[in-house]
């Protein structure tokens, strides 16, 4: 079953928590990004959490090993459910972020972003040698899985050849999601709620579409009843 995670991008833990409390019961998960955990430290998860929601914490962590170990430390211990690394930061930070992970909340999920949605090959400071960025994506999520990570960040037209390539065994989590007539703003390559979760995302991540809404409550509620309906679609249940 797919999961609804709403992006609570604020640049102060006010108007955060108000969102926050007229979604509850609606959407099982928040995230909390680099401008909301900045502006209010690790204390936000934990108020978020006592709001009954599970917290993903999108700090992306990439610098030397014994770094992320104590960032992905932190990310446990102030009770993150799920927090994520790049995967470019390789094989020997991949397993110190497991590491610190093991050391604090052994049950958080750890996901690799792969090459961020917003870039292409022609983005990047290096010469792939022609290879273009579905590609790049797919090889670092096929490291994702050999590094032992619990799932991927990822475009949703990209999820379905991530789970072919990986046997199924990465959980994808997948933002630029957008319903039917909605404002894509400065997302470009992007998904209804019904296609993400045919394509087989496990997490859709969605912001604007919903925070910004003069009803979030029912935005949220109706994306969770077509992510349903889509669901019973794929099992054959519809
Ligand atoms: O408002 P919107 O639905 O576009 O929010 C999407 C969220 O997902 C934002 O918090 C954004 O930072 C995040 N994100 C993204 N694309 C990525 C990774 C994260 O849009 N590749």
């Amino acid at each position: 079953m797919s999961e609804l995670v709403v992006a609570l991008d604020y640049p102060e833990p006010k108007p955060a928590l108000e969102m926050a409390r007229g979604l509850r019961g609606v959407a099982p998960w928040v995230k909390v990004g680099m401008e909301l955990f900045g502006a209010s430290g690790p204390a936000i998860v934990e108020e978020l959490k006592k709001l009954g929601f599970k917290v993903f914490l999108d700090l992306k962590f990439f610098d030397i090993p014994n770094t992320v170990r104590g960032a992905v430390r932190s990310a446990g211990n102030a009770g993150a459910d799920m927090c994520n690394i790049h995967v470019l930061g390789g094989a020997r930070m991949a397993e110190a972020a497991l590491a610190g992970r093991s050391d604090s909340r052994p049950e958080m999920l750890l996901f690799g972003v792969t090459l961020l949605t917003s870039m292409t090959e022609a983005d990047l400071p290096l010469d792939t040698g022609g290879i273009q960025g579905p590609e790049l994506a797919l090889r670092l999520a096929v490291s994702a899985k050999a590094y032992y990570l619990d799932g991927v960040v990822c475009s949703g037209l990209e999820v379905a050849g991530i789970k072919a390539a990986t046997a199924g065994d990465l959980l994808c989590l997948t933002p630029g999601i957008r319903p039917d007539g909605a404002e894509r703003a400065d997302q470009r390559r992007v998904v209804t709620p019904a296609e993400a979760v045919r394509f087989g995302s496990d997490f859709l991540v969605i912001g604007r579409p919903i925070t910004g809404s003069t009803h979030p409550e029912r935005a949220a509620e109706a994306i969770g009843l077509e992510m349903e309906r889509a669901g019973r679609e794929n099992r054959g249940e519809a």
